[in-house]
């Protein structure tokens, strides 16, 4: 019987020592450049720069990999993600999902209660789909579908409308059928409430 705790023990003792080195390898990046805007622990620096801590691992290697073919617009992420590997990617994707998301209060608390009407039955006014049945109960998202919780409103807000016009169009159309359909006051309301979840 102890010997098979032990080989237990051993089993489980192996994957964890290769994450060590995945995770060593993603601090190295990070302290590198990437804490800058997003943070050590992916607590972003200011709400200009979205934050990573708890991100999905998966979504955020996809984003790095995006970023880097060019599927995905942006004027500064390009240039962050030039020199790094698929291997860099989910080395990166597994340190974030790994750092503990803080609370965010809302600061508008009746936007917020609106948000979560337009998050759990769709936009009233647009039939736009609703956001539960793919991003979660409580907005953690999925293994490859992004964590919306605690993320800055301004930042959601800004996405919703850029796919809504097709100048983020890296999600397969999925995002663009639904963001294009719903009016401004839904992207804001559903941002400021997704923002205070934890
Ligand atoms: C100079 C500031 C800056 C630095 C440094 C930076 N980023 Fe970013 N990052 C941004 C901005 C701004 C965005 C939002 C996309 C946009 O609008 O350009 C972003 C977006 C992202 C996203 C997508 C988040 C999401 O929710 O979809 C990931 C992942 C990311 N950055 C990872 C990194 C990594 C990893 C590094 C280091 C290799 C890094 N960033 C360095 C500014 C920065
Ligand atoms: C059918 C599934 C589905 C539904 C319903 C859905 N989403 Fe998404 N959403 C996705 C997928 C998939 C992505 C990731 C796209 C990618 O790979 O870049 C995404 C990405 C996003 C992002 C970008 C996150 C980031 O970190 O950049 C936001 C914001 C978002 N969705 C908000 C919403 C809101 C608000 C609703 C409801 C009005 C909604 N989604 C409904 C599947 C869905």
């Amino acid at each position: 019987m102890r010997a098979l705790a032990f080989v237990c023990v051993l089993a489980a003792a192996a994957p964890a020592g290769a994450q060590e080195a995945e995770l060593a390898r993603a601090k190295k990046i990070v302290a590198g450049s990437c804490f800058l805007c997003h943070g050590m622990q992916g607590e972003s620096a200011t709400e200009l720069f979205p934050r990573l801590a708890a991100q999905n691992e998966k979504y955020i290697a996809k984003q790095l990999a995006n970023f880097k073919s060019g599927e995905r617009k942006s004027e500064v992420m390009p240039r962050m993600v030039g020199a790094l590997t698929p291997e860099d990617m989910r080395a990166l994707g597994l340190y974030f999902s790994r750092q503990a998301s803080r609370p965010h209060p809302p600061t508008d608390a009746s936007l917020a209660a609106q948000g979560m009407v337009v998050y759990r039955q769709g936009g009233a006014a647009t039939e736009a789909a609703a956001c539960v049945g793919c991003h979660g109960e409580r907005g953690h998202g999925s293994e490859s579908l992004p964590r919306l919780a605690g993320q800055v409103a301004s930042y959601l807000a800004t996405q919703l409308r850029n796919f809504g016009a097709r100048v983020r169009t890296n999600d397969n159309a999925v995002m663009h059928t639904i963001a294009a359909k719903m009016t401004d006051g839904e992207i804001r309301a559903v941002s400021e409430y997704l923002s205070g979840l934890e």
